[in-house]
Formats: C-alpha cells, sequence, structure tokens
C-alpha cells in the first residue's frame, strides 16, 4: 500500500522513516519533503503543496492514507478538503486545529472546560492590556493570537519588556505574520513556574492513546539562555512526567478536551500535543496545545516506537484506538538539532553539509532544512538536522548523539551541548 505524508521538517522525515517500517507498506510520498527524504531511495518526494493538487495526486496514486505533519496546512483545513473528497486522513479538521492556530480560542476552551492552564486575558485594545500589565506586574506572559512559529511568545521578566512586547505586537509591524494584518489579538496570561514536558496523544475523536513524553529544549543556547526558538534538540522519555503525573495529565488535561471538543460538535482528531508546565508538586498545567507531533520531539519519539505506525494510523482514522497499544523501546532516545548559521531570526541557505553517516540501529540523522543541490546536501532552513540515537540512560543516548553529531559538519552550525541535562541532573 501506499502512504503520503505531508510536510517538510523533520518530524516528517521522522513519521515517513518510521511508516517504512511497516511490511503492509509499499511506497511512501513526502509532499514536499526535504533532501532527507530525497536521499532515501524508499521515500518518495512530491513536489506539491496545494491542497486540491494533493488530492488529485492521492486519488491518482490510490494511496490509503494521508498523515500531515505541519500546523499550517492544518489550520488550512487540508483535512477538510481531503475529507470532502473521501480520502482516509489523520488530522484535525481547521475548526478543531484552532486549539493551536488561536491562542484566544485556546484559553476560552480551557476556561470553559475547566482544564488547568495560567488564568489570561485577552485584548485588541493595547491601552487595557498596558493596564492589565501595570495591575499584575512582572513576570508576565505575552502572546500573540495566530500562528507564529514559536515567534509569537514574549515571557517577560520585567513591566518594561511586558509593554514593549503589547506594542509590537498590538501597534507595530514588527512580526510581520499575519495576525498582525489588522485585528490582532494579544494573550497576556500569568506566569507559570515549574518544568515543561511535551505529552503526545493520538485522537479518533473518541478515543486516545498517549505517545511516550518527552522533553524539548526551547531556546538556543546551553543553560537555556537565548532566544526562544522551534526546538533546539528534545528525548524521550521525560523523567519528570511520572507514572503519577501521567495519570494526572490524562485525567485532567487530556480526556476533558477530548470530551470538550467533541460536545462543542468539533471533534478532535490527529495528534494532540499539550505542553505542560509541571510544578513542584507534581500539579500539570496546559501552557499550549499544537495539534500535531512536536519537532524535534517526533525524532526520539518514532526511534523508540516498535509498533507498526501505519496500523495505528489506519486504527486512528476507522474510529478504534480503543483496540491499540503501543509498545515502546525501553531505551532513551535523544536527538540534537543543529541549525544554520543566524537560526532563529535569519537562518542562511546553502551550506554544503559533510559527513552525513550511513544510518545504524541506534542512531539516525533525520533531515529538516536540507536540499540536495547537484551532488551535495545543502542547507535550504533554519533547523537543519536533528542528529538522534538511543542509549539504555539519558547519559549513553546523549554521548552517542554528540559522537554521531560530531562528523556531520557545515558552515556556521549552531547546537547545544547540553540536550538532556535536566534528565541527566535528576
Ligand atoms: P507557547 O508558544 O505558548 O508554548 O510558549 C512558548 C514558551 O513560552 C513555552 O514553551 C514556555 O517556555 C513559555 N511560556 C508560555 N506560556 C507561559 C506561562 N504562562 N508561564 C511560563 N512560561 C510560559
Ligand atoms: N518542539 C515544539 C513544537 O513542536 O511545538
Amino acid at each position: 500500500m501506499k502512504v503520503l505524508v505531508i510536510g517538510n521538517g523533520g518530524r516528517e522525515h521522522a513519521l515517513a522513516w518510521k511508516l517504512l517500517d511497516s511490511p503492509k507498506i509499499q511506497t511512501v510520498f513526502v509532499a514536499p519533503g526535504n533532501g532527507g527524504t530525497a536521499l532515501d531511495n524508499r521515500l518518495h518526494n512530491v513536489p506539491l503543496t496545494d491542497f486540491n493538487e494533493l488530492a488529485d495526486f492521492v486519488q491518482k496514486e490510490k494511496i490509503v492514507l494521508t498523515v500531515v505533519g505541519p500546523e499550517a496546512p492544518l489550520a488550512g483545513g487540508v483535512v477538510d478538503v481531503f475529507r470532502a473528497r473521501g480520502l482516509r486522513v489523520f488530522g484535525p479538521t481547521k475548526a478543531a486545529a484552532q486549539l493551536e492556530s488561536s491562542k484566544a480560542f485556546a484559553k476560552e476552551f480551557m476556561k470553559r472546560h475547566k482544564i488547568p492552564t495560567a488564568a489570561y486575558e485577552t485584548f485588541s485594545d493595547a491601552k487595557l492590556a498596558h493596564a492589565y500589565v501595570d495591575k499584575h506586574g512582572a513576570p508576565i506572559v505575552i502572546k500573540a493570537d495566530g500562528l507564529a512559529a514559536g515567534k509569537g511568545v514574549v515571557v517577560a521578566t520585567t513591566l518594561e519588556l511586558a509593554h514593549e512586547a503589547i506594542d509590537w505586537m498590538l501597534l507595530d509591524d514588527k512580526l510581520g505574520v499575519a495576525h498582525n494584518a489588522g485585528g490582532a489579538r494579544v494573550v497576556i496570561e500569568h506566569f507559570l513556574e515549574g518544568e515543561e514536558a511535551s505529552f503526545i496523544v493520538l485522537c479518533d475523536g473518541k478515543h486516545v492513546v498517549s505517545l511516550a513524553t518527552s522533553q524539548d529544549h526551547k531556546r538556543l543556547q546551553d543553560n537555556d539562555q537565548g532566544p526562544n526558538t522551534g526546538g533546539m534538540g528534545a528525548y524521550s522519555p521525560a523523567p519528570v512526567v511520572t507514572p503519577n503525573v501521567h495519570a494526572k495529565v490524562m485525567h485532567e488535561i487530556v480526556m476533558p478536551t477530548i470530551q470538550g471538543m467533541a460536545k462543542d460538535g468539533i471533534p478532535f482528531t490527529g495528534f494532540l500535543y499539550a505542553g505542560l508546565m509541571i510544578d513542584s508538586n507534581g500539579d500539570p498545567r496546559t501552557v499550549e496545545f499544537n495539534c500535531r507531533m512536536g519537532d524535534p520531539e517526533t525524532q526520539p519519539i518514532m526511534m523508540r516506537l516498535k509498533s507498526d505506525l501505519f496500523d495505528v494510523l489506519m486504527h486512528a482514522t476507522d474510529g478504534t484506538l480503543d483496540q491499540v497499544d503501543l509498545k515502546w523501546d525501553r531505551r532513551v532516545a535523544l536527538g540534537v538539532v543543529m541549525a544554520a548559521a543566524g537560526y532563529p531570526l535569519n537562518p542562511r541557505k546553502g551550506d554544503v553539509i559533510k559527513g552525513l553517516p550511513a544510518a545504524s540501529a541506534d542512531a539516525m540523522v533525520f533531515h529538516a532544512g536540507t536540499t540536495l543541490k547537484d551532488n551535495d546536501v545543502v542547507t535550504s532552513g533554519g533547523r537543519v538536522l536533528c542528529v538522534t540515537a538511543l542509549g539504555d540512560s539519558v547519559k549513553l543516548a546523549q554521548q552517542r548523539a554528540y559522537e554521531v553529531l560530531q562528523g556531520v559538519n557545515f558552515d556556521g552550525a549552531q547546537y547545544r551541548q547540553d540536550i538532556g541535562h535536566r534528565a541527566i541532573k535528576r
């Protein structure tokens, strides 16, 4: 059978790579894919992004299942287009994707369904927003409403920074993203203390299966310094999610979300990613929802998944996830992102990547911002590679990932040296 993965990042390389494991799969197409999916001769890149052209391609090739990786096509309604044509697709509808695409929608939803999250208010009037911040003091968090690729959130440690953030989100045009086109809104919320974790589940509208837990590293530099990024590395499992915390997350956050969406008439199908803040009592709060898998969390998670992903996704699109029990490698997987010079603000493109290793049983280099040019693999985006390895402990997985990473190079490569540090200190 044939399947299609939509997207071109490291997450999509990992999903496509995992789907190849299924004995039922003959061909995996990736649209548009990247240099890594082009290099693997079992994967086939398709240069399409238009939803109707993708649906035409799926019909022509008799593709049985499409999986959508990134938020942008989901928020744009690709699932609605596919479903209207009777095509099997895994992901949320445009309406359900609002859990990620609109912070205001997500916060209102959580308030209504009593899902633990930071207290907040929504503003479109800058004066009122400034007054709210003055009243509550710092630290405080200012979020632009709308997709902003991780750049629309300011954790303001001082009142001055909070006021500045309000002005550039509501009044200026610096962010250059859609929410500034008019009717801009910000969500201002209380600062949450604790440790973050990524909690991702598969949903079929009704049933839920949780994936292995993971933890991302959002800041660019070691010791969590520097600007926020899409994620500089991740590992799985996340020790902060103890069995007790896991049960609380399912009971207080995940199930009320799935049931709440169904009750509101917008059942959630797809990967649901709850970004959590877990306090010192082990109480989880929702920092954000994403309507897709995490990147780079997917890379370590897929390295640990032993079940047949194709079978699982067929159940997920049949509404029979209650019949699925996922099997995991007991080892830790850890992925280190290599990013381009200038990332995150202004990544440089076109640097030649050398020393890419052949795949081995315990390590895999997933590609993100890469492309093939003549006979070279060259950088073509901010996050370029995610070097991912398995090990019997976080420390060993970390050692192996950095060992493989040492062999890979391109001009200006930036990476963190401390991926996994929280789990190692524990
Ligand atoms: P978001 O895009 O909403 O996930 O926010 C990006 C990052 O900002 C999160 O991963 C957190 O590190 C931080 N953050 C967001 N909201 C809060 C909050 N209420 N309290 C503390 N940190 C936050
Ligand atoms: N790694 C964070 C995200 O995918 O949103």
